[in-house]
C-alpha cells in the first residue's frame, strides 16, 4: 500500500521494534513519510536510525532519546511498544517476585522513563500539535483471564492509567498521550502454540467475535492513527483494537 504522507517530517520513536507490532509500525510510520528511530535490545529492526537499548535502564532511555534528538533534531511521536510476556509470569500463587519484579521493569517502568525523558522533546516543538505519546496496553488491562498472567496483566493495567493520566496533564500544552490495547495477535508465540495446542488455540478463538487473531499490521494501523493528526481530538484514550473481544458476552457460531 502506498502511504499519503500522514507523517511527513515527523520524527517517530519506536521501542520494541525488531518484534511483531514494533516492524510492522516502523514500516507504517515510514511509508507515511516518517523519519523512524528504532530501540529494541538489538539493533536487528527496520528503521532510519536503529539503536540498541534497554528499555527498563534509566540511563540508556535517555541516551537513546538525546541521540535520536541529536541526528534529527526533533522528536515528534514516541511509540512506546516493547514488552515481554514470560512463561515464568502465570497464577498469582506461582509467580515469583523475581519474575513480577521483572515484567514491571520491561513493561511498565519503561514506560515511566520513555515518557519522563521523552516528553520534554515534543514539548520543545512549535505550534499547537507539539507530539504524540502512544504506550502499548493490552486488552488484558480492562478484562480479566482465568488463566492469569498477573504481573503482565498488572503491568498493562498500569500502561493504561498511567497514559490516561498524562493525557489529561498535557492535553493543554499540544502532548497527546493514548494507551493503544490490542487483541491477541498472531505472532510466531501463537502460530507455536496452534501447531502444538490446537485446542487452546481455538478456546482462545472462542471469545474473538471476529472469528481470528489481528495481524500486526492491523495494530500498527492504529498506532498510525494515532501517531498522525487524523486523531488530533483523540488523548487519554483507551485505544481498543481488539476485533471486538472486550465488547462480546458472547460471540457468534
Ligand atoms: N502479541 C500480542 O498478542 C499482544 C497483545 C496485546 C499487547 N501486546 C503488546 O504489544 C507489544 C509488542 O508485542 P509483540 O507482540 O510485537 O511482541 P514481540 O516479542 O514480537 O516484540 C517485543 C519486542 O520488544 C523487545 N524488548 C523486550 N525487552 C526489551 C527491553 N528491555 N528493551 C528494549 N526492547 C525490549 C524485544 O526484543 C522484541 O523485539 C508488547 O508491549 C506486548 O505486551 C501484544
Amino acid at each position: 500500500m502506498a502511504g499519503t504522507g500522514r507523517l511527513a517530517g515527523r520524527v517517530c520513536f519506536v521501542t520494541g521494534a525488531g518484534g511483531g507490532i514494533g516492524a510492522a509500525t516502523v514500516e507504517a510510520f515510514a511509508r507515511e513519510g516518517a523519519k523512524v528511530a528504532s530501540v529494541d535490545l538489538t539493533t536487528d529492526a527496520p528503521g532510519d536510525l536503529v539503536l540498541a537499548a534497554d528499555v527498563a535502564d534509566e540511563q540508556q532511555v535517555s541516551d537513546a532519546l538525546r541521540q535520536v534528538r541529536d541526528h534529527f533534531g526533533r522528536i515528534d511521536v514516541l511509540f512506546n511498544n516493547a514488552g515481554i510476556s514470560p512463561n515464568d509470569d502465570g497464577s498469582v500463587l506461582e509467580t515469583t517476585l523475581d519474575a513480577w519484579e521483572r515484567v514491571q521493569q520491561v513493561n511498565l517502568r519503561s514506560v515511566f522513563l520513555c515518557c519522563k525523558h521523552g516528553i520534554p522533546h515534543l514539548l520543545d516543538n512549535d505550534g499547537p500539535n507539539r507530539g504524540s505519546v502512544i504506550n502499548t496496553a493490552s486488552f488484558v488491562a480492562v478484562m480479566g483471564a482465568a488463566t492469569s498472567q498477573i504481573s503482565y496483566t498488572a503491568s498493562k493495567g498500569g500502561v493504561l492509567a498511567l497514559s490516561r493520566e498524562l493525557g489529561v496533564e498535557f492535553a493543554r500544552r499540544g502532548v497527546r498521550v493514548n494507551a493503544l490495547c490490542p487483541g491477541p495477535v498472531d505472532t510466531p508465540l501463537l502460530q507455536e502454540l496452534y501447531a502444538s495446542d490446537p485446542e487452546q488455540a481455538a478456546r482462545r478463538l472462542v471469545h474473538v467475535p471476529m472469528g481470528r487473531f489481528a495481524r500486526a499490521e492491523e495494530i500498527a494501523s492504529g498506532a498510525l492513527f494515532l501517531a498522525s493528526d487524523e486523531s488530533s481530538f483523540v488523548t487519554a484514550s483507551t485505544f481498543l483494537v481488539d476485533g471486538g473481544l472486550s465488547g462480546a458476552y458472547t460471540t457468534p457460531l
